[in-house]
């Protein structure tokens, strides 16, 4: 029909095994999200705009709708970097891939994460940013697993906590796949076999 097909997974069969949050569910919470966060970020504070740093590529779709649904004036900078170990999960030694085109020194910098599960990552991501001097630097987080709550990394804002399996959509891949899923979801057993 005229229905958007991603939204049923029909383009990848039958590969996603469950429906975690729905499209709906991430546009309410991203909405609820950047209310919270504007109440802290004065539209005109003296250290200008604020720039939000996202980590390519997971963090991109919510990147944008949050951007989007802030509402203060924001800036937008991108970050790679790629952490050593299996494609499920990471091992804290980070690299940094593609770095930011701009100085941060004096801005106030929100960190943007897709998802945040041993939280090695983006512990390694704080140290480094905080080494640049931004005037504040927070984190927002779409989604974090139960393993995140024990590493002493601060996160300032979560969207969903989750169950600890692998999901994909919404930006989030495996093997490069499934990132243009409108929804988090689980994947079927079968495709990592
Ligand atoms: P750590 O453990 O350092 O890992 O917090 C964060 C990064 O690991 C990846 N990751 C996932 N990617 N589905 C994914 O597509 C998942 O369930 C998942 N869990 C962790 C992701 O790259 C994240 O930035
Ligand atoms: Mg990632």
């Amino acid at each position: 029909g005229s229905e958007n097909q991603k939204g049923t997974a029909d383009v990848y069969g039958d590969d996603i095994a469950s429906v975690l949050i729905t499209q709906d569910e991430i546009a309410a919470k991203t909405k609820e999200l950047a209310e919270l966060i504007a109440k802290r970020y004065p539209a005109d504070a003296p250290e200008g705009d604020l720039l939000l740093v996202g980590v390519l590529k997971g963090a991109i779709f919510f990147m944008t709708d949050l951007a989007k649904a802030l509402p203060i004036p924001t800036q937008m900078e991108f970050m790679a970097v790629s952490s050593y170990g299996s494609s499920t999960s990471s091992s804290g030694v980070v690299r940094i891939m593609k770095d930011l085109d701009k100085d941060i020194a004096g801005r106030n910098v929100l960190i943007v994460e897709d998802i945040i599960d041993s939280g090695l990552t983006l512990s390694w991501l704080k140290r480094n940013l905080s080494t640049r001097n931004p005037a504040s630097l927070e984190v927002v987080t779409l989604l974090r697993k139960p393993d995140a709550l024990r590493t002493h990394v601060d996160v300032a804002h979560v969207g969903f906590d989750i169950p600890n399996e692998f999901v994909v959509g919404y930006g989030l891949d495996y093997a490069e796949r499934y990132r243009d899923l409108p929804y988090i979801g689980t994947l079927d057993p079968k495709v990592y076999s």
